[in-house]
Formats: C-alpha cells, structure tokens, sequence
C-alpha cells in the first residue's frame, strides 16, 4: 500500500451544475468561514491541501484539513468494479476532493455515491459528483431516501434497507441503520465485508492534524470532542446501536473526522456505548 500515490494530473471534466459563491455554501460555512473576510475566505478555499493514503487494500482516504474548523474532513474511495465515494464532502472542497480522487481512477467511472446522513460535510458536493460521473447513483438508506435525498439528489438515488449488501465487484458494501447515531433520523453507515473496514463516520471525531492511520486511543479524544460539541443525540438506542456496529467484526475504522483506526475495534466501540449509556443517566 502507498501512503502517498504519485501525482498524475488528468484533464477533469468538471462542470458544476451551479455556480458555488460563498454565500451559497450551506452548513459547512459556519465554522469554515465564521469571522473571516472576504479575501480570507477565498484563500481557506483556494489554499486547502488533500491528501491520499490507501488505508486497506483498495481503499482510499481523501483527507483535507481545514484550519478554521481544527478538523480533517475525510472521503474515502472504495475501487471495485463498480467503485463508490463514500462522503461527498463540501461543495467548496469539491474541486481539491476531485483531484485527489482522479490519482486513483477517473472520476466518471463512479458507479456510486454515498454518505451516512444530510449533512454539508457529508452530501454538500452530492450532485457535483453526479454531474462529473454519468453512470453514478446515490444510494443511502431507506430513511434517508425517503425524508430528504429523493429531493435533493439531481437523479432519482437507490435506497438500501438495514443490513442490504450493495454488490460492488470484489467489494461488498452492507447498509447498516443507526438512527440518531451520531446524529440524525436518517444516519445509516457501511460496512465493507471484505477488507473489514466499518465507514464509521462522525463517530470518534477527534480535532486537530490527525495522522493517516493510528492503532493508538481515539476513545479519550471522542469523548472530549463531545463534551465540547455536544454533536452526538444521545438516546436510550444509542448504546445498543453502538455494541451492534461492535458486533459487525471490523479491524479498520474510518472516521470522516479522525485517522483510519486499526486496534481493537470492539473495544474502542464498546468504550463509546458505555460513555453514551453514562451520558444519558447524567
Ligand atoms: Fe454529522
Ligand atoms: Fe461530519
């Protein structure tokens, strides 16, 4: 595995469906822009830097630091025959994220675009990828589908039910429900059965300049990052959702907001159900 894949710049067939100004950057551009002037918000834009690192086999990590946030937003490409992007990102890191992803394959070869609940971070970019891979569809879970992608996706998106395997071609993608895990009606994450890798999402977000991979704790980071955000909707279902994601036998994480993580799995989830069963009482 490389962790850093030579550079090959490719012609990008990149025609935005819309004009993305500033103004119109969505959620994300509270904590990307809060504060900043004009001239600054153009260069946090122009400025960020993406990496890539293959972090299991066929399995890449788009991670792009951005310095207002403190924090890695992270898209990961899964190559199979049929490859998919898991996270579209901001709308405002699309074009970074876009040539990143083209190191790997040519973006119009995406088969399939997903992400684990409507948010800026994770659907911002959503149907500009549609509009750079004709032969994409979104898929997501049935939740999901149902309460917001079926309008806000430019093509009609495929909804998958909790535990449906999503057949790539040499990669096997299930759907698994977590409602209001982290956050959301419509969270879902995936699961890929081959390399073992669970997309864990926003769980175990940890702030800072995070390195590629780690076996170390992300326990204590998660817990502080919420008890500084507050990001999490804790709920009676929280823990058990958590020791279920547990039971699914993954060896990697990984994390939108932190480094792929290849220690122990189980107990790191365990740690995280048994903190949100302690958060709930309090
Ligand atoms: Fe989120
Ligand atoms: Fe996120």
């Amino acid at each position: 595995m490389n962790d850093r894949l030579p550079v090959a710049r490719v012609a990008i067939p990149y025609r935005p469906r819309c004009s993305v100004t500033l103004h119109q950057a969505g959620a994300c551009r509270g904590f990307l822009l809060r504060g900043r002037t004009r001239a600054e918000r153009g260069r946090i834009v122009s400025g960020v830097g993406t990496e890539l690192t293959e972090i299991a086999e066929d399995i890449y990590r788009i991670s792009t630091y951005v310095e207002p946030a403190d924090l890695v937003f992270n898209q990961f490409l899964i190559v199979a025959e049929q490859p998919l992007l898991w996270h579209c990102g901001h709308r405002q890191l699309f074009p970074s994220v876009l040539e990143t992803l083209a190191r790997v394959l040519p973006p119009a070869e995406l088969r399939w675009i997903s992400f684990g609940h409507v948010e800026a971070d994770e659907l911002g970019a959503m149907n500009h990828w549609l509009g750079v891979a004709g032969r994409a569809e979104v898929v997501q879970g049935s939740t999901g589908v149902l309460v917001s992608v079926n309008d806000l996706a430019d093509r009609p998106p495929r909804a998958l039910r909790d535990e449906e395997v999503l057949d790539l071609g040499g990669k096997r993608v299930r759907w698994i429900d977590t409602p209001h895990v982290p956050h959301g009606w419509d969270a879902g994450l995936i699961y890929e059965e081959t390399t073992r890798t669970l997309f864990a999402g926003d769980l175990f977000t940890m702030t800072g300049r995070v390195p590629a991979r780690t076996e170390g704790d992300i326990v204590t980071p998660a817990i502080a990052t919420e008890d500084r955000g507050g990001a999490s909707a804790v709920t009676p279902a929280s823990g058990e959702t958590l020791r279920r994601l547990a039971s699914v036998g993954a060896t990697t994480m990984a994390l939108m907001h932190g480094p792929a993580f290849s220690g122990d799995v189980l107990c790191a989830l365990g740690a995280l159900a048994d903190d949100f069963d302690r958060r709930l009482r309090s």
